[in-house]
């Protein structure tokens, strides 16, 4: 695993864009081509190794945590001293783009860095969390890492299994061994962060949608983030011979299934407003062309949903004579960030030279899990065609370097309000 990379290019933006990059192939991505890099998988150690080292270069000392984070800490005056966190995640979704989640610690990185090589210190500390799981491309459920810090994770959380049956827990086992910083222990539940310690989470994170684009804006300020329910879906019919049965006899799974999606479809877009709902995974059993599938199971992600329209997947299943089973996989609540910090980020903007354009986000983020720990405040980079979870997403440096100066601006006046 490579541990330290040389670098050519001073403290930037450009330099963040570069680095992220970097990380876009192997060792840091588990795939020969494109990037995937799930929690704790090869790639995320050999991520943590490298990232670490860019904090050490840049002033922070470094640990891990027993939930797989890395923070780097950078003092304030006095040791000891609550910190500013700043920070987004290190995984991704499958074939992913290379800036959702890297590009905000590698921000909170050069942020650090910038301040460090002036030799400027706060009366509060600067912390850069790189938080291991955000997507949930591991285990059924997402945020694990946000939560563990939060303090927010339950017994039924952990006890998730990836697809090999592995726990949170197991995997952090093998995970230590990887990762060049000692993990003391490996227990996310260790993770969780006490309130006084803390004053605010900043989260700076790609935009992934247009609306920046759109009106030739580098950064937005970010209002809210939109709830989000996820659920696996089962359907149960009889696995039955392609040949001989009869369309009036079959209980076909697959076919029930699609049925329901197309409805989820049409409900989701009669309700219109801000309703989103996505099954990005489906499993089909047994699986062969000449066999009716008796067993189906999709996921389901509904953003700021409606709960009572499932019922109408149950009359679909009803009709078809199908079994149907839900599991409630998670419920984040939608979260506003703090008015009191978006305010001063507004300023920030306003005095690197930029718009102050309010946004919600309809992806999920850390910051909204960390709302339960500490206010929130988040901006978003202009994103190429609003296109993000995919290879494709493209950020601009001059976007990552105006960012830079509002997280700048952003710490001078935090220090000035405290
Ligand atoms: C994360 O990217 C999510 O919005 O699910
Ligand atoms: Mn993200
Ligand atoms: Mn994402």
């Amino acid at each position: 695993m490579v541990t330290t990379l040389s670098t050519d290019i001073g403290i930037s933006g450009a330099r963040v864009v570069q680095r992220c990059d970097r990380l876009g192939v192997q060792p840091y991505s588990d795939l020969e081509r494109g990037l995937f890099r799930a929690y704790l998988m090869p790639a995320h150690a050999a991520t943590i190794n490298t990232v670490a080292s860019w904090m050490s270069e840049a002033g922070m000392s470094t640990r891990i945590d027993g939930a797989g984070n890395l923070i780097g800490r950078y003092e304030g005056h006095k040791p000891n001293a609550p910190a500013l966190l700043i920070g987004s995640h290190l995984d991704s979704v499958y074939d992913a783009g290379f800036y959702d989640g890297p590009l905000g610690v590698l921000l909170g990185i050069e942020c650090v860095a910038a301040l460090s090589a002036e030799g400027r210190r706060f009366s509060f500390a600067i912390e850069v969390v790189a938080f291991g799981d955000e997507e949930g491309s591991r285990f059924p459920i997402s945020m694990i890492c946000s939560r563990a810090m939060a303090g927010t994770l339950t017994d039924d959380d952990l006890a998730v299994t990836d697809g090999g049956g592995k726990t949170p827990e197991q995997a952090l086992d093998l995970f230590r061994e990887w990762v060049f910083r000692p993990m003391h222990n490996i227990d996310p539940r260790s993770a969780a962060r006490r309130s006084e310690d803390i004053i605010a989470y900043l989260e700076p994170h790609i935009e992934q949608g247009p609306v920046l684009q759109a009106e030739d804006l580098a950064v937005g300020l970010v209002t809210g983030i939109a709830g989000q329910l996820r659920f696996d879906v089962e359907v149960m019919g009889t696995a039955a011979h392609a040949g001989t049965t009869t369309m009036d006899l079959r209980r076909d799974a697959m076919a029930g299934t699609a049925e329901m999606l197309v409805s989820i479809e049409t409900i989701v877009r009669e309700i219109g407003e801000d309703l989103v709902a996505t099954a990005g995974r489906i499993n089909a059993w047994p699986g062969s062309t000449n066999v009716i599938p008796g067993r189906v199971t999709f996921s389901l992600d509904i953003r700021s949903g409606s709960m009572e329209r499932r019922n109408t997947l149950r009359a679909i299943a009803k009709t078809r004579g199908l079994d149907l089973s839900w599991t409630q996989l998670q419920d984040l609540a939608s979260s506003p960030c703090d008015k009191d910090l978006s305010a001063l980020m507004g300023t920030a903007m306003e005095r690197a030279g930029h718009k102050k354009r309010a946004l919600v986000s309809g992806a999920g983020h850390d910051a909204m899990v960390m709302s339960d720990l500490c206010p929130t405040v988040m901006i978003f980079i202009r994103c190429k065609d609003g296109i993000s979870h995919n290879p494709a997403e493209r950020v601009r440096m001059d976007d990552t370097q105006a960012a830079l100066d509002v997280m700048l601006e952003f710490v001078t006046l935090l220090e000035a309000r405290a």
